[in-house]
């Protein structure tokens, strides 16, 4: 979900509703808004996206200098008029927006159902207002009503509340993600940056337990214990361009085209001319002491921790890549020389969090490595690597998919110097590679057929995904990608694990993608004739000079040539596309995916 606010001296509908626009990524069930007036609170909110929103709202007298907004993923309650927020109590004269989950909600309910209130939704955000309301009736001031209805509640959360007889938005986080914009005489808050980023660049980061107070161009913000704390205001360095879709038929197109822009920024200044990795944070020797690397992350970026995870232990270093869902509930043993290393490119996945709390419960060293800066995960793990990919709208993670292994890539060198003592026996030719990467990436865009091959493709009864080494992740990663976008069945192994039993599976109407870097092409080869001689067509994606896989294969995909520890990145691109094509033949709603929200901040 997104939660967005603003307060201003003029009206804000427009800008919280902009605000909303801007954090769609994050959910798409619902959406809705409230102001706050000397009229009082008005709010207004329907199933659906924000442009239903934006249209019921064409029909309605909203204004007000206090607003606060909502987009919703669902995850109490279904998609309906009554679950979204705004929520408001009894008298409607309190309306909040939450994202998170309040794990108590039942008990709180059912407290205040016996006390006489009346529910409307199956959320667990409306018991919120209703204790804000519960207070406010004791004779408790609206910010000590805010504090205390906040102090009963359990779980994650980052609220926004408007309340009658204040004059200001108050608003507190806890486990979930609220940052504050500033401008001269404007007041921002919301889930994510990009919410407000036209509006401002300069942001204050909250920490969990804060309170924060904002009025007409002024904010104050109070610890967990009341207590008056200053919170640093930094200035992000995004355009707001970059969060905007230029040209392009949907955001992820152009953010697949930025990838060259967005791996410069990645590797800049972090290769030296004469070949070797330099890390601002992390000097040589950094990582003398590690003996063992975790891996924690999800999606997309689990497979970007695969692919880091192969190379460490080509390079002797033993790395284990866990999903953080299950890393969170049984964690695998750590000694204060596991490295464990949060991949994330929000910064803000609820079970990845939960799993970097577990590694650092516990004593492990960590990184986290991740494209938001002033994330929860980067300001709660040791150490923090930044990706620079830049933001990214579209749900399906494309160039931050680019940009973190490009990242990995480096740390894996440093790893592999630092731990094993000397640089892989590769690693000349593979920063190298990784500086050519932009030019290859750029190459490959534009002179990729992926689109042609899409009609042929698109409606068949399943896809499946093969490759060995990084080209395993390489096919896990193209699989989840079409069904993200296109709603095709797809899957991706392990190109051996075809033959243990997904074989039986295999028709003439299963087309195989296999996935070539250069190394151990010839057993993936002999994978692809068990699937051809079942009748399957096979896309091989492939370096340009591999004619023996081009001759094996029905369509052929090429690369550009290059290191095969670097060739998975630019396989990734021609998948990429075709997804992206499969998807746009089939009329699909690309950038928001049903049912999936870019960032999940709940477990
Ligand atoms: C969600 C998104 C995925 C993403 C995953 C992890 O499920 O839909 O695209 O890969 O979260 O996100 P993170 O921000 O931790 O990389």
């Amino acid at each position: 979900c997104g939660i967005t606010a603003c307060v201003g001296d003029g009206d804000v509908v427009d800008t919280v509703l902009t605000g909303l626009k801007n954090l769609e990524y994050r959910g798409y069930d619902s959406a809705g808004i409230a102001t706050l007036t000397d009229a009082g609170v008005q709010s207004h909110k329907c199933e659906g996206r924000i442009d239903d929103l934006v249209d019921e709202l064409g029909g309605v007298d909203l204004c007000g200098t206090f607003g606060v907004g909502h987009t919703r993923w669902s995850t109490h309650g279904k998609p309906t008029d009554e679950n979204a927020h705004p929520h408001t109590d009894c008298t409607a004269s309190v309306a909040v927006v939450h994202n998170g989950i309040i794990e108590n909600h039942a008990e709180l309910r059912g407290e205040l159902s016996a006390a006489g209130h009346l529910f409307t939704s199956e959320t667990d955000t409306e018991v919120v207002p209703h204790l804000i309301e519960e207070e406010l009736a004791a004779g408790k001031s609206p910010e000590a009503a805010f504090r205390a209805a906040i102090d009963r509640i359990e779980g994650s959360y980052a609220i926004a509340a408007l309340i009658e007889g204040t004059d200001a938005i108050l608003a507190t986080r806890q486990g979930s993600p609220l940052v504050l914009g500033v401008d001269d005489d404007r007041r921002f808050l919301a889930s994510d940056v990009p919410s407000f980023m036209e509006f401002t660049s300069r942001v204050v980061y909250l920490h969990d337990g804060d309170v924060v107070r904002l009025t007409l161009g002024e904010h104050e913000i109070t610890d967990a214990e009341g207590e008056p704390v200053s919170r640093s205001i930094d200035t992000v360095e995004w355009e707001s361009e970059d969060a905007e879709r230029g040209g392009y038929d949907h955001y992820m197109l152009k953010e697949i085209n930025e990838q060259p822009e967005a791996l410069e920024r990645t590797i800049n200044g972090r290769i030296t001319d004469d070949g070797r990795v330099a890390l601002a944070d992390f000097p040589p020797g950094t990582f003398d002491e590690v003996s063992e690397v975790h891996f924690l992350s999800c999606g997309t970026s689990h497979h970007a921790s695969m692919y880091a995870q192969q190379l460490l232990r080509d390079r002797g270093v033993p790395a284990y890549a866990f999903t953080a869902g299950e890393y969170a509930t049984t964690p695998a043993p750590v000694s204060e020389d596991t490295l464990v290393i949060a991949v994330t490119q929000s910064g803000e996945t609820a079970d990845t969090l939960a799993s970097l709390r577990s590694a650092n419960e516990r004593g492990a060293r960590t990184l986290t490595v991740t494209n938001v800066v002033g994330s929860t995960a980067a300001r709660e793990a040791d150490e923090a690597l930044f990706i620079r990919a830049g933001p990214e709208i579209g749900v399906a993670a494309t160039k931050t998919f680019t940009s973190q292994v490009a990242a990995l890539l480096l740390v894996v060198e440093r790893l592999t110097v630092d731990i094993t003592g000397t640089p892989s026996e590769d690693s000349e030719a593979v920063l190298t590679a990784l500086r050519e990467l932009p030019d290859a990436v750029d190459r490959l865009i534009g002179s990729s057929i992926a689109s042609s091959l899409a009609p042929r493709y698109a409606g068949s009864e399943q896809h499946f995904f093969i490759g060995r080494g990084v080209a395993y992740p390489v096919a896990c990663e193209g699989a989840l990608k079409l069904k993200e976008i296109s709603y095709e069945q797809a899957e991706g192994f392990s190109a051996g694990e075809l033959k243990h039993g997904p074989l039986a599976l295999v028709t003439p109407e299963t087309p195989i993608v296999a996935v070539f870097t250069g190394k151990h092409d010839t057993k993936t080869l002999n994978n692809v004739e068990e699937v051809r001689s079942r009748g399957a067509s096979v896309i091989g994606v492939a370096p340009e000079s591999a004619d023996h896989v081009a001759a094996a294969v029905d369509e052929f995909l090429p690369i550009p040539d290059t290191n095969p520890d670097v060739a998975g990145v630019l396989a990734n691109v021609q998948l990429q596309l075709v997804s992206y094509h499969v998807a746009n033949v089939l009329n699909r709603s690309i950038d928001k995916p049903r049912n999936l929200a870019k960032s999940v901040t709940v477990e």
